[in-house]
């Protein structure tokens, strides 16, 4: 079962020690606040950035047949705040409507360089009714940095989000 409480591993890294489910309990705390769409997608990005291998975290929105950044954090801004649907690893999670895992972005043709750092890339789509309307974009500076706790962990990050965005 998916949830707070449930994802147990705990890292240390530059960023000081954290675990899955700290960060899981404080999203969930923001996410059912009641605050501006804005302001939950903000501190969504900036408290996943908290996990070590988290690198760059943005949330991109499906806007007609484009992806728009709505909030990112991370060392840099990234050029490529729209993606048409049909670019990048990004536009292909939209298209299958599924989480694509790329652990080595330089062997994936899709892949959409937007740092020169970036190793590994986890997008996951988020939806409502069924539709994917939005996506969590995460690039990591380690190489395979994502397994399958990242996986389960932004996903149910993703489902919380759905009904509220
Ligand atoms: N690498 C992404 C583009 C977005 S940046 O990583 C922020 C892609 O291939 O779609």
């Amino acid at each position: 079962m998916k949830g707070v409480g449930k994802f147990g591993e705990v890292m240390a890294g530059e960023k000081g020690k954290v675990s899955y489910d700290e960060v899981a309990a404080r999203l969930q705390k923001i996410i059912h606040s009641g605050s501006q769409r804005k302001a939950i997608t903000d501190f969504v990005c900036r408290e996943l950035r908290k996990i070590p291998h988290y690198t760059w975290v943005g949330i991109y929105f499906v806007d007609g047949s484009e992806l728009v950044l709505a909030s990112w954090s991370g060392p840099m801004a990234t050029q490529h705040t729209r993606i048409p649907i049909g670019g990048g690893i990004c536009g292909a999670a939209v298209t299958e409507k599924a989480t694509i895992l790329v652990p080595d972005v330089s062997l994936d043709p899709r892949y959409l360089q937007c740092f020169i750092n970036t190793r590994a890339e986890l997008v996951v789509p988020i939806f409502r009714d069924g539709a994917p309307i939005a996506e969590i974009d995460i690039d990591s500076d380690q190489a395979n940095a994502f397994g399958p706790t990242d996986k389960d962990f932004v996903e149910w990050v993703a489902e919380d989000l759905g009904p509220i965005l």
